[in-house]
């Protein structure tokens, strides 16, 4: 039988299920450009506390099969972010993360949850960062539609390469 993959907002929750999403997909991911890196997102980015903060103020799609979340992607506003972003002006709409678990990457997934999200934008473009070196992600981006607009140096640590695509 058809795998049935449900696509569903995001709760509290989902935490220690993103979180073992993040232990499978992490690594693999980033793991080759820079394994510090890689660590490093796990151990500051995917803990529980900061899910519970970014639940509050970005909206999260999550996938879910057998009750097991194997994909998710969110959107925040950029002015809502805790992170400082000196060299923007104004607010982005930024999809901040879009992950699909290893064992159900290239299965449709990513393009479902990319609808989600685009379908959640107000404004008419979508924004998201791409890590120097993530040919994967990059090229899915470029295939859907997203342009390279800037480069943020990211140092001691990969640059961070701005993507956007004009919606509507
Ligand atoms: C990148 C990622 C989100 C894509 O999701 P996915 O579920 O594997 O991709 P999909 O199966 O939805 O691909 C949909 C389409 O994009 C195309 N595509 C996927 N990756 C591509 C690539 N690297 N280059 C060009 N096209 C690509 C597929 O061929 C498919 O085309 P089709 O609709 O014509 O059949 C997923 O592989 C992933 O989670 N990677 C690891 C984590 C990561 O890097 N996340 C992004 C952080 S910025």
């Amino acid at each position: 039988m058809a795998e049935v993959v449900t696509l569903r907002p995001g709760t509290l929750a989902d935490v220690p299920g993103l979180r073992a999403l993040g232990e499978a997909v992490v690594p693999p991911t980033y793991g080759p450009i820079d394994a510090a890196y890689a660590q490093r997102m796990l151990d500051e980015w995917w803990v529980p506390d900061r899910f519970a903060a970014s639940l509050e103020r970005n909206a999260h799609v999550v996938a879910e099969l057998d009750g097991r979340v194997v994909a998710m992607a969110n959107l925040g506003r950029l002015r809502s972010s805790h992170r400082d972003f000196p060299h923007v002006t104004g607010d982005r709409e930024v999809m901040w993360k879009l992950y699909v678990h290893p064992d159900h990457q290239g299965r449709g997934l990513g393009r479902r949850l990319l609808g989600e999200v685009e379908a959640l934008v107000e404004g008419d473009e979508l924004w998201l960062e791409v890590v120097d070196g993530n040919e994967q992600a990059f090229g899915f981006y470029e295939a859907h539609g997203f342009e390279v607009v800037e480069r943020v140096a990211g140092d001691p640590w990969p640059d961070d390469v701005w993507m956007r695509k004009a919606l509507r």
